[in-house]
Protein backbone atom coordinates (compact mmCIF):
# COMPACT_ATOMS: atom_id res chain seq x y z
CA UNK A 1 0.00 0.00 0.00
CA UNK A 2 1.23 3.73 -0.14
CA UNK A 3 2.92 5.11 2.25
CA UNK A 4 0.85 6.76 5.11
CA UNK A 5 1.09 9.76 7.89
CA UNK A 6 2.17 9.62 10.86
CA UNK A 7 -1.05 10.67 12.02
CA UNK A 8 -3.04 8.85 10.86
CA UNK A 9 -1.07 5.66 12.34
CA UNK A 10 -0.52 7.59 15.62
CA UNK A 11 -4.49 8.21 15.66
CA UNK A 12 -5.05 4.81 15.41
CA UNK A 13 -2.95 3.62 17.92
CA UNK A 14 -4.35 6.61 20.72
CA UNK A 15 -7.92 4.65 19.99
CA UNK A 16 -6.68 1.71 21.00
CA UNK A 17 -3.73 2.18 23.64
CA UNK A 18 -0.40 1.12 21.92
CA UNK A 19 2.52 2.84 20.47
CA UNK A 20 3.99 2.34 17.22
CA UNK A 21 8.06 1.46 16.63
CA UNK A 22 9.76 3.88 14.98
CA UNK A 23 13.01 2.59 13.80
CA UNK A 24 16.24 3.92 12.57
CA UNK A 25 17.62 2.58 8.61
CA UNK A 26 20.82 3.84 7.41
CA UNK A 27 20.66 0.99 4.49
CA UNK A 28 18.60 -1.95 2.23
CA UNK A 29 19.31 -4.64 5.23
CA UNK A 30 17.61 -2.24 7.76
CA UNK A 31 14.59 -1.28 5.58
CA UNK A 32 14.02 -5.04 4.87
CA UNK A 33 14.44 -6.03 8.74
CA UNK A 34 12.07 -3.28 9.77
CA UNK A 35 9.41 -4.63 6.74
CA UNK A 36 10.16 -7.75 7.39
CA UNK A 37 9.36 -7.62 11.34
CA UNK A 38 6.40 -5.44 10.54
CA UNK A 39 5.04 -8.19 8.33
CA UNK A 40 5.78 -10.81 11.19
CA UNK A 41 4.05 -9.17 13.54
CA UNK A 42 1.08 -7.77 11.39
CA UNK A 43 2.27 -4.00 13.23
CA UNK A 44 1.80 -0.84 11.99
CA UNK A 45 5.46 0.89 11.59
CA UNK A 46 7.32 4.20 11.30
CA UNK A 47 10.68 4.20 9.21
CA UNK A 48 12.77 6.81 9.91
CA UNK A 49 16.01 8.54 8.23
CA UNK A 50 18.35 10.75 9.97
CA UNK A 51 20.09 13.38 8.19
CA UNK A 52 23.32 11.78 8.79
CA UNK A 53 21.06 8.09 7.35
CA UNK A 54 20.38 10.62 4.57
CA UNK A 55 23.86 12.28 3.51
CA UNK A 56 25.31 8.58 4.11
CA UNK A 57 22.76 6.68 1.94
CA UNK A 58 21.00 9.79 -0.36
CA UNK A 59 17.90 10.68 -0.34
CA UNK A 60 16.55 9.42 -3.30
CA UNK A 61 17.86 5.94 -1.71
CA UNK A 62 16.25 6.02 0.96
CA UNK A 63 13.25 7.38 -0.15
CA UNK A 64 13.15 4.73 -3.34
CA UNK A 65 13.94 1.97 -0.75
CA UNK A 66 10.91 3.02 1.55
CA UNK A 67 8.57 3.37 -1.24
CA UNK A 68 9.56 -0.19 -2.88
CA UNK A 69 9.14 -1.81 0.73
CA UNK A 70 5.87 -0.05 1.21
CA UNK A 71 4.57 -0.97 -2.05
CA UNK A 72 4.72 -4.93 -1.39
CA UNK A 73 3.10 -4.95 2.15
CA UNK A 74 -0.37 -4.13 3.59
CA UNK A 75 1.25 -3.17 6.37
CA UNK A 76 1.21 0.75 7.31
CA UNK A 77 4.27 2.34 6.48
CA UNK A 78 5.37 5.59 7.54
CA UNK A 79 8.58 7.27 6.48
CA UNK A 80 10.04 10.01 8.67
CA UNK A 81 12.57 12.33 8.97
CA UNK A 82 14.12 11.79 12.06
CA UNK A 83 15.54 14.96 13.77
CA UNK A 84 15.56 17.45 11.06
CA UNK A 85 17.49 20.47 11.96
CA UNK A 86 17.84 21.88 8.95
CA UNK A 87 14.71 23.97 7.38
CA UNK A 88 15.91 23.31 3.83
CA UNK A 89 16.37 19.57 4.48
CA UNK A 90 13.06 19.46 5.84
CA UNK A 91 11.78 20.54 2.10
CA UNK A 92 13.34 18.47 0.37
CA UNK A 93 12.54 15.57 2.46
CA UNK A 94 8.89 16.36 1.80
CA UNK A 95 9.23 16.98 -1.61
CA UNK A 96 11.30 13.26 -2.45
CA UNK A 97 7.88 12.17 -1.17
CA UNK A 98 8.09 11.73 2.94
CA UNK A 99 5.19 11.68 4.65
CA UNK A 100 6.33 12.54 8.11
CA UNK A 101 8.79 14.85 9.25
CA UNK A 102 10.45 15.92 12.66
CA UNK A 103 12.07 19.22 13.06
CA UNK A 104 14.23 19.53 16.56
CA UNK A 105 14.08 22.74 17.66
CA UNK A 106 14.94 21.99 21.20
CA UNK A 107 18.00 23.71 21.27
CA UNK A 108 16.12 27.49 20.84
CA UNK A 109 14.49 29.24 23.41
CA UNK A 110 10.66 27.75 23.55
CA UNK A 111 9.29 31.05 21.53
CA UNK A 112 12.05 30.47 18.70
CA UNK A 113 11.17 26.89 18.53
CA UNK A 114 7.30 27.13 18.34
CA UNK A 115 7.97 29.83 15.88
CA UNK A 116 10.14 27.37 13.47
CA UNK A 117 8.04 24.29 14.42
CA UNK A 118 5.15 26.28 12.79
CA UNK A 119 6.23 27.60 9.95
CA UNK A 120 6.93 24.04 9.34
CA UNK A 121 3.70 22.55 10.19
CA UNK A 122 2.23 25.19 8.23
CA UNK A 123 4.02 23.84 4.93
CA UNK A 124 4.05 20.16 5.79
CA UNK A 125 0.08 20.18 6.27
CA UNK A 126 -0.31 21.61 3.23
CA UNK A 127 0.19 18.93 1.28
CA UNK A 128 -0.86 16.63 3.67
CA UNK A 129 2.42 15.08 5.45
CA UNK A 130 2.51 15.28 9.38
CA UNK A 131 5.35 17.12 11.83
CA UNK A 132 6.59 15.86 14.77
CA UNK A 133 8.47 18.79 17.43
CA UNK A 134 10.81 18.44 20.07
CA UNK A 135 10.38 20.67 23.84
CA UNK A 136 12.80 19.84 26.21
CA UNK A 137 16.23 18.59 25.09
CA UNK A 138 17.06 14.95 24.32
CA UNK A 139 20.72 14.25 24.63
CA UNK A 140 22.85 11.27 24.74
CA UNK A 141 24.12 8.71 27.09
CA UNK A 142 27.73 10.07 26.71
CA UNK A 143 26.86 13.69 28.15
CA UNK A 144 28.34 13.60 31.11
CA UNK A 145 25.22 15.85 33.17
CA UNK A 146 24.35 16.37 36.91
CA UNK A 147 20.87 15.51 37.87
CA UNK A 148 20.23 19.22 38.18
CA UNK A 149 21.57 19.72 34.79
CA UNK A 150 19.17 16.79 33.62
CA UNK A 151 16.42 18.31 35.47
CA UNK A 152 16.35 21.74 33.87
CA UNK A 153 16.42 19.71 30.07
CA UNK A 154 13.31 17.98 29.85
CA UNK A 155 10.22 18.51 29.32
CA UNK A 156 7.95 21.40 31.52
CA UNK A 157 4.21 20.11 31.41
CA UNK A 158 3.02 23.42 30.82
CA UNK A 159 5.20 24.67 28.27
CA UNK A 160 4.17 21.44 26.43
CA UNK A 161 0.70 22.49 26.42
CA UNK A 162 1.53 26.14 25.15
CA UNK A 163 3.88 24.47 22.42
CA UNK A 164 1.85 21.74 20.86
CA UNK A 165 -1.37 24.79 21.12
CA UNK A 166 0.58 26.94 19.20
CA UNK A 167 2.40 25.20 16.85
CA UNK A 168 -0.18 22.06 15.88
CA UNK A 169 2.09 19.66 15.64
CA UNK A 170 1.05 15.98 15.43
CA UNK A 171 3.28 14.33 17.94
CA UNK A 172 5.63 15.96 20.65
CA UNK A 173 8.45 14.53 21.61
CA UNK A 174 9.68 14.94 24.94
CA UNK A 175 12.42 14.84 27.54
CA UNK A 176 11.37 12.54 30.79
CA UNK A 177 14.94 10.92 31.10
CA UNK A 178 16.25 8.88 28.27
CA UNK A 179 19.14 9.74 25.80
CA UNK A 180 20.02 8.78 22.80
CA UNK A 181 23.10 5.67 22.50
CA UNK A 182 23.78 2.76 24.35
CA UNK A 183 23.08 3.17 28.74
CA UNK A 184 25.86 2.60 31.11
CA UNK A 185 23.47 2.20 33.96
CA UNK A 186 19.62 1.65 33.92
CA UNK A 187 17.97 4.82 32.76
CA UNK A 188 15.59 6.44 34.92
CA UNK A 189 12.59 7.83 33.98
CA UNK A 190 10.73 10.70 34.98
CA UNK A 191 6.66 9.33 35.30
CA UNK A 192 5.28 11.73 37.11
CA UNK A 193 6.38 13.97 34.50
CA UNK A 194 5.10 11.87 31.87
CA UNK A 195 2.00 11.68 33.50
CA UNK A 196 1.76 15.33 34.13
CA UNK A 197 2.12 16.21 30.21
CA UNK A 198 -0.29 13.82 28.88
CA UNK A 199 -2.56 15.18 31.64
CA UNK A 200 -2.31 18.50 29.51
CA UNK A 201 -2.30 17.52 25.90
CA UNK A 202 -4.16 15.46 23.71
CA UNK A 203 -1.11 14.86 21.17
CA UNK A 204 0.54 11.44 20.90
CA UNK A 205 3.69 11.63 22.55
CA UNK A 206 7.07 10.54 21.02
CA UNK A 207 9.88 8.91 23.70
CA UNK A 208 13.16 8.88 21.84
CA UNK A 209 16.36 7.16 23.11
CA UNK A 210 14.34 4.18 23.86
CA UNK A 211 17.10 1.82 23.02
CA UNK A 212 18.33 0.04 26.45
CA UNK A 213 15.36 1.04 28.52
CA UNK A 214 13.86 -2.30 30.14
CA UNK A 215 10.81 -3.85 28.44
CA UNK A 216 8.62 -3.03 31.89
CA UNK A 217 9.32 0.87 31.73
CA UNK A 218 8.55 1.14 28.35
CA UNK A 219 5.12 -1.18 28.91
CA UNK A 220 4.22 1.71 31.61
CA UNK A 221 5.36 4.68 29.29
CA UNK A 222 2.93 3.23 27.06
CA UNK A 223 0.34 3.36 29.21
CA UNK A 224 0.74 7.01 30.11
CA UNK A 225 0.36 7.93 26.99
CA UNK A 226 3.67 7.03 24.26
CA UNK A 227 2.30 6.31 21.12
CA UNK A 228 5.60 6.98 18.99
CA UNK A 229 9.06 4.73 20.16
CA UNK A 230 12.13 5.52 18.61
CA UNK A 231 14.65 2.32 18.45
CA UNK A 232 18.38 3.08 16.54
CA UNK A 233 20.83 1.27 19.09
CA UNK A 234 19.37 -1.84 19.70
CA UNK A 235 19.30 -1.94 16.08
CA UNK A 236 22.80 -1.17 15.36
CA UNK A 237 24.51 -3.24 18.26
CA UNK A 238 22.94 -6.72 16.73
CA UNK A 239 23.32 -5.68 13.67
CA UNK A 240 27.07 -5.30 13.80
CA UNK A 241 27.44 -8.05 16.53
CA UNK A 242 26.02 -10.09 13.71
CA UNK A 243 28.67 -9.16 11.32
CA UNK A 244 31.53 -9.66 13.82
CA UNK A 245 30.33 -13.10 14.37
CA UNK A 246 29.99 -13.97 10.57
CA UNK A 247 33.57 -12.77 10.01
CA UNK A 248 35.28 -14.47 13.09
CA UNK A 249 33.72 -17.47 12.24
CA UNK A 250 34.74 -17.46 8.88
CA UNK A 251 37.61 -14.94 8.12
CA UNK A 252 38.24 -15.72 4.81
CA UNK A 253 34.31 -14.88 4.10
CA UNK A 254 33.86 -12.71 0.91
CA UNK A 255 30.56 -12.27 0.17
CA UNK A 256 29.09 -9.36 1.22
CA UNK A 257 25.57 -11.37 1.97
CA UNK A 258 27.21 -13.91 4.04
CA UNK A 259 28.17 -11.33 6.34
CA UNK A 260 24.77 -8.76 6.34
CA UNK A 261 22.13 -11.60 5.39
CA UNK A 262 22.77 -12.93 9.53
CA UNK A 263 22.76 -9.20 10.63
CA UNK A 264 19.57 -8.46 8.91
CA UNK A 265 17.96 -11.69 10.72
CA UNK A 266 19.58 -10.42 13.69
CA UNK A 267 17.90 -6.97 13.71
CA UNK A 268 14.11 -8.32 12.03
CA UNK A 269 14.52 -10.43 15.68
CA UNK A 270 14.81 -7.53 17.78
CA UNK A 271 12.34 -5.23 15.93
CA UNK A 272 9.70 -8.45 16.04
CA UNK A 273 10.58 -8.16 19.93
CA UNK A 274 10.07 -4.38 20.66
CA UNK A 275 6.69 -4.59 18.59
CA UNK A 276 5.30 -6.87 20.83
CA UNK A 277 6.27 -5.07 23.60
CA UNK A 278 5.00 -1.66 22.03
CA UNK A 279 1.68 -3.21 21.66
CA UNK A 280 2.00 -2.55 17.84
CA UNK A 281 1.95 -6.42 17.18
CA UNK A 282 -1.31 -7.99 15.59
CA UNK A 283 -2.92 -5.01 15.03
CA UNK A 284 -2.63 -4.85 11.35
CA UNK A 285 -6.44 -6.00 11.07
CA UNK A 286 -7.38 -3.40 12.63
CA UNK A 287 -5.32 -0.37 10.57
CA UNK A 288 -6.38 1.69 7.99
CA UNK A 289 -7.42 -0.61 4.72
CA UNK A 290 -5.04 -1.56 1.85
O1 LIG B 1 18.65 10.22 17.31
C1 LIG B 1 19.64 9.82 16.73
C2 LIG B 1 19.50 8.63 15.87
O2 LIG B 1 19.97 7.50 16.55
C3 LIG B 1 20.20 8.85 14.55
O3 LIG B 1 21.57 8.87 14.72
O4 LIG B 1 22.35 10.88 13.46
O5 LIG B 1 23.88 8.91 13.88
O6 LIG B 1 21.98 8.73 12.24
P1 LIG B 1 22.49 9.39 13.51
P1 LIG C 1 18.36 5.18 20.46
O1 LIG C 1 19.48 5.11 19.48
O2 LIG C 1 18.84 5.45 21.86
O3 LIG C 1 17.44 4.04 20.35
O4 LIG C 1 17.51 6.50 20.08
C1 LIG C 1 16.88 6.54 18.83
C2 LIG C 1 16.23 7.86 18.61
O5 LIG C 1 15.77 8.52 19.50
C3 LIG C 1 16.14 8.32 17.22
O6 LIG C 1 15.58 9.59 17.14
ZN1 LIG D 1 15.99 10.83 18.82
Amino acid sequence: MPLVTLAEVLQEADAKGYAVGAFNCNNMEIVQAIIGAAEAEGAPVIIQASQGAIKYAGLQYITSLVRTAAAGTRVPVVLHLDHGTDFEQVLRCLRAGFTSVMIDGSKYPLEENIALTRQVVEIAHAIGASVEGELGRIGGTEDHVSVSEREATMTVPEEAARFVAETGVDALAVAIGTAHGRYKGKPQLDFERLAAIDGLINTPIVLHGSSGVPDEDIRRAVALGVRKINIDTDIRIVFVEAMRRALADNPEEIDPRKVLGPARDAATSVIRHKMRVFGSAGRLHNSIPG
